[in-house]
């Protein structure tokens, strides 16, 4: 059996190091030619792009630290596990709402100042003069709007329908399977402007991507008023100048984010409108341990058996094995390929017993089981087939 070597370049959650074992992938920290990747927010860039690797498998939803464009044209495959963290990230938005509801931070600083109030008899009675001033607002009967519907933002719709809110949402990619699985109280919102213009508070939800870059910011924030905007998503998605301005404006009453900047942290030093976390979403016990075993299943699946689950940049594959010799060819997506590889396997007298060819965008991906062994000069002469990107002999 064919070995594969696997490395970590991010702490990843030991269960999930674990699912190795029995496999014929071997974790090796110290290769420089690793055929697979296991990685979590470490970013990566081209130099880790090395010549054998075959697959980088990110524990989290976002790939943003990933060159994924890169990663197509060399054939890498590029993994995610969306939804193994979904809970986590739900629950500490629940918490940005009451932080943001309540006057909880502003709140806690007050009474930690209060180290000059040494009785029970002086302390109690300043406290409930001054309590005023964090007078909060209920969550329920306001109104959430949810930016990006997919794994994280339909479980904070189905949440903020939980808490009695008045949910509305925004996905223009939304599938149809996760439409079924929101809630019918969640109310469609037809444009990110009316989501803007109706909620009173709004979590964003979307990845950050060349066409979502600060895609949050003023031409929206002039909608609102005492709008609270929380985002767990990624810092690119927002204008953060632009969220400043509009607190500024009274337009915006706070923003709640898990993704600081130098001039956010600034602005959370001089006053409490501004509430940040040091990207920690995803971080408990469980979320990490979901992502670190789902993200080496689907490496070792591909790696071990060429079939592909969760992957950013590659469609999805699943071929049941049902001979002794597999291979897997990566090409362009342009006409006439199947035709070509099938001539070239013909010409090789390598007999096709199952074939399945998918493809995504730029790229399509086939796996063959041949029926007679497949010899490493055969795999060179697929491999010089024009616009094939890599082809691989799976053991
Ligand atoms: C994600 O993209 O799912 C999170 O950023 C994961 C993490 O915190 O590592």
């Amino acid at each position: 059996m064919q070995e594969y070597l696997v490395k970590p370049l991010s702490n990843i959650a030991q269960v999930g190091l674990d699912k190795l074992e029995g496999t014929s992938c071997d974790l090796n920290e110290s290769t420089s030619k690793p055929d697979g990747v296991l990685v979590r927010s470490t970013k990566l860039s081209s130099d880790d792009l090395t010549d054998n690797l075959k697959a980088i498998s990110r524990a989290g939803a976002g790939v943003n630290n990933i060159p994924v464009e890169e990663c197509t044209e060399k054939g890498i495959v590029v993994f995610n596990t969306p939804g193994a963290n979904a809970n986590a990230v739900k629950e500490l938005v629940l918490a940005g709402l009451m932080l943001s509801s309540r006057n909880i931070y502003a709140s806690i600083d007050f009474v930690n100042e209060l180290t000059d109030k040494s009785e029970m008899s002086e302390l109690e009675p300043f406290l409930e003069s001054n309590k005023k001033q964090f007078k909060g607002n209920e969550l329920s009967g306001s109104t959430l709007g949810v930016v990006g519907l997919g794994a994280i933002g339909s479980k904070v719709a189905r949440m903020g329908v939980a808490l009695d809110m008045e949910v509305i949402g925004f996905d223009p990619a939304l599938s149809v399977e996760a439409a079924w699985k929101l809630p019918s109280q969640v109310k469609p919102a037809a444009t990110l402007e009316e989501l803007f213009r109706v909620s009173e508070y709004i979590s964003i939800h979307i990845p950050a991507l060349p066409s979502t870059e600060k895609i949050i910011n003023k031409d929206l924030f002039k909608f609102s008023n005492n709008l609270s905007l929380l985002n767990f998503a990624r810092h690119e998605v927002v204008n953060t100048q632009d969220v400043l301005n509009f607190i500024d404006k009274g337009n915006l009453r706070n923003f709640i984010t898990d993704f600081p900047t130098p001039e956010l942290i600034k602005r959370a030093n001089d006053k409490k409108d501004v509430i940040l976390l040091p990207h920690i979403g995803a971080s408990t016990a469980q979320a990490e341990e979901n992502c670190a075993v789902m993200a080496v299943n689907q490496l070792t699946e591909f790696l071990q058996t060429g079939n592909i689950i969760n992957s950013v940049n590659f469609p999805d594959v699943r071929l049941n094995r049902t001979t002794d010799y597999r291979i897997s060819i990566i090409n362009k997506n342009v006409p006439a390929m199947i035709g070509q590889i099938a001539t070239e396997l013909g010409e090789l007298n390598l007999n096709i017993a199952e074939m399945t060819n998918v493809s995504k965008g730029d790229i399509a991906y086939n796996l063959i089981d041949i029926e007679n062994e497949v010899s490493e000069e055969s795999i060179n002469k697929l491999q010089g087939i024009e616009n094939v990107i890599d082809v691989r002999l799976i053991g």
